[in-house]
């Protein structure tokens, strides 16, 4: 076992929820080299010492990297705390209500973190993640950079592969956002998709594959807000890519990559819209967000935009989130 060092250098992640969605971001992130140490904490400790125990055996075959169980005591020296923690719909459970519960579950967990005096980043990830980012910010009482929610980067990489596979280009040559609410009123911004650096309504012309391009933009689309409600249908619950794109939001934390990354962020005044954590393209870097890219959208995806944020202000207002 490697000591644990407290020093600048030593890239320490704490991950709270050892559910299927927090073992899968610890085993990718492992795999990465990226930290010097993962921290799972869950309530339920017979979990944990289960998932650590299964992790630690892989370590001949990861980079080295230190895998424990933890506490609370964790957070302080901490470059970064991911929140996977929840709860799940019971029978007669209405949404609010689950909201409620997952709300005091993340509202507490982002107040112990304060309490701790973290100098580093909280990512949220347990869902609603928009609202649930929005409570984290508020119970810490952190600077709003440092506070950010997952947001639709996992269904930015939905949207990506989608595209990739209907125009038969390698997926790594297709840039493309959703942005707005993780959730039903997320929406694709067009303008600044793009395959090979030509916005895609330049490239369907030269591509010419397709004739219905209309038609499929909408099925991409509806199929990228789909995707959980299928794969939940299926095996229950979602864990590896949205493992895969915690890594990615990690790596920009941990190496200050200022990867521009569509995660959930406070708004005060971008796109005209205030108080409200959503998805917009930002810079994230070891701070949390650095800078949020105010990009031009049509007006109808500024529509978009504004419409995700008042169905998640109404979502907010619902908690009475004391401010
Ligand atoms: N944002 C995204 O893109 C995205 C994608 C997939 C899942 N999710 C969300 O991530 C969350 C976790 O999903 P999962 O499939 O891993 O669920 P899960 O039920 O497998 O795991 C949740 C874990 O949280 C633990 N927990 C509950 N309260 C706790 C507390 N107060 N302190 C510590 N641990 C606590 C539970 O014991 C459980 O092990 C859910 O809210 C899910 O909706 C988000």
């Amino acid at each position: 076992m490697i000591k644990s060092v407290n020093s600048e250098q030593h890239r320490k992640v704490v991950v709270v929820g050892a559910g299927s969605v927090g073992a899968t971001y610890c085993y990718a992130l492992a795999q990465t080299g990226l930290a010097d140490e993962i921290v799972l904490i869950d309530r339920n400790q017979e979990l944990v010492n289960g998932q650590v125990l299964d992790l630690v055996h892989g370590q001949p075959f990861f980079p080295t990297v230190n895998i424990r169980s933890g506490s609370s005591e964790d957070y302080s020296d901490a470059q970064l705390v991911v929140i996977t923690a929840g709860t799940s719909q019971r029978p007669g459970e209405t949404r609010l209500q689950l909201l409620r519960k997952n709300a005091e579950i993340v509202g507490g967990i982002a107040e112990e973190i304060a309490f701790a005096k973290c100098k580093g980043v909280m990512l949220v990830v347990s869902n609603p993640v928009d609202v649930l980012t929005y409570v984290a910010l508020k119970r810490s009482g952190w600077e709003r950079n440092r506070v950010i929610g997952s947001g639709t980067v996992l269904d930015s990489a939905r949207f990506r592969h989608l595209l990739s596979n209907h125009c038969g280009i390698d997926v790594h040559n297709v840039h493309a956002y959703i942005l707005g609410e993780h959730g039903d009123s997320e929406f694709a911004v067009w303008s600044m998709t793009n395959v090979a650096g030509i916005n895609i309504d330049e490239y369907c012309p030269v591509c010419g594959n397709c004739s219905d391009w209309n038609e499929k933009r909408q099925l991409i689309v509806q199929q990228v807000r789909d995707s959980a409600y299928h794969i939940i249908n299926s095996k229950g619950s979602t864990n590896f890519a949205v493992g895969l794109a915690l890594v990615k939001i990690t790596a920009s934390i941990l190496r200050r990559q200022n990867s521009v990354l569509t995660v959930s962020a406070m708004l005060r005044g971008e796109f005209g819209i205030n108080d409200v954590c959503l998805s917009v393209p930002c810079v994230v870097t070891d701070k949390g967000v650095a800078r949020i890219i105010t990009s031009p959208l049509t007006p109808e995806e500024l529509d978009s935009l504004t419409r995700s944020a008042l169905i998640l202000r109404q979502a907010i207002d619902s908690l009475s989130v004391d401010v």
